[in-house]
């Protein structure tokens, strides 16, 4: 297996890294790994959070569904918790994050509950390392509005694609009232954010072909910053978001309504890799 934190990795001929991107980068690195523990990155629990577990449970469905064998690619990984969730669906996973504390948890886990399929990389998914066209289904939630040069990774994840093959992919809308709530609470990773004209195109560009985009948090449902939008980050709106309407979340069915769903903060975008290039 060609995985070692990169250093079996094909070399990918590459321009040289802009340093503003690079900073930009490490600056990141360096909150995610300063603000997030592996214990805050339990699945979210039914009884506790319906809001999130529900959501935790959409990404669960969309891997299944799309998933039709050979390798899964884990892009921001965390403490492995959906890798975990998946391993008695998929054949092969390889989880990738930056964060040498999140990939120590992941493997641990694995290793104790004696999953030899799941394996974790400290790797950066702008640097994905492995060679081109080995792996049929891509996932990342949670990751791609925190990353300062989104495209670099889009088209990692194309490269890493088989013609074919699937990815998951989360953004962050730009025009949502979850950009507010996230550059309100400054210590937190830096949002980036973008117009959901932007993903598609970026998908585009990177030889992917979006075939369906969920909507979400068309309010932001976590936060207590800003003062003046409390109202609107009451826990009561969550539970409410939550409930059930024919199979999705009430949040969903708003959240994709024509005239909405470009606020609505997150875009769970299935696409598949162009064939024939
Ligand atoms: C919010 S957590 C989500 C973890 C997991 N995907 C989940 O949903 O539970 C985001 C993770 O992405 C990692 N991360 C952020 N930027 C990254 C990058 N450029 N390359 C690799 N990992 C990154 C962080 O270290 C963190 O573990």
């Amino acid at each position: 297996m060609p995985l070692e934190n990169g250093r079996h990795a094909r070399a990918r001929p590459r321009e040289a890294e802009s340093r503003a991107v690079a900073a930009a980068d490490r600056a990141q690195q360096e909150r995610w790994r300063a603000f997030y523990r592996p214990s805050n990155y339990e699945l979210p629990r039914p009884d506790q959070d319906p809001y999130f577990a529900r959501l935790a449970a959409a990404r669960l469905d969309q891997v299944r569904r799309h998933y039709r064998g050979g390798r899964a690619l884990d892009l921001g990984c965390g403490a492995g918790h959906y890798a975990l969730a998946l391993a008695a669906h998929v054949e092969q996973i390889i989880g990738i994050d930056f964060s040498p504390e999140m990939v120590r948890a992941a493997s641990c886990e694995a290793r104790r509950r004696s999953h030899r399929h799941l394996q974790f990389c400290v790797a950066n998914a702008r640097r994905i390392p492995l060679p081109d066209a080995t792996v049929s289904l891509v996932y990342s939630f949670a990751l791609l509005y925190t990353v300062p040069a989104v495209e670099d990774v889009v088209e990692e994840v194309s490269r890493v694609l088989v013609p074919g093959g699937v990815a998951v992919l989360e953004f962050g809308a730009l025009y949502s009232l979850n950009t507010i709530v996230s550059r309100a609470m400054e210590e937190l990773a830096r949002p980036f954010h973008l117009p959901v004209r932007e993903m598609q195109a970026i998908l585009t560009r990177c030889g992917l072909v979006m075939e369906e985009d969920r909507s979400f948090q068309i309010l932001p449902f976590w936060g207590v910053r800003p003062l003046w939008m409390l109202p609107l980050l009451l826990p009561c709106w969550k539970r409410l978001a939550a409930l059930p309407v024919a199979g999705r979340m009430l949040d969903e069915r708003i959240s994709s309504l024509p005239g909405l769903r470009r606020f609505a903060f997150r875009h769970m975008i299935t696409c598949r890799r162009r064939t024939g290039e």
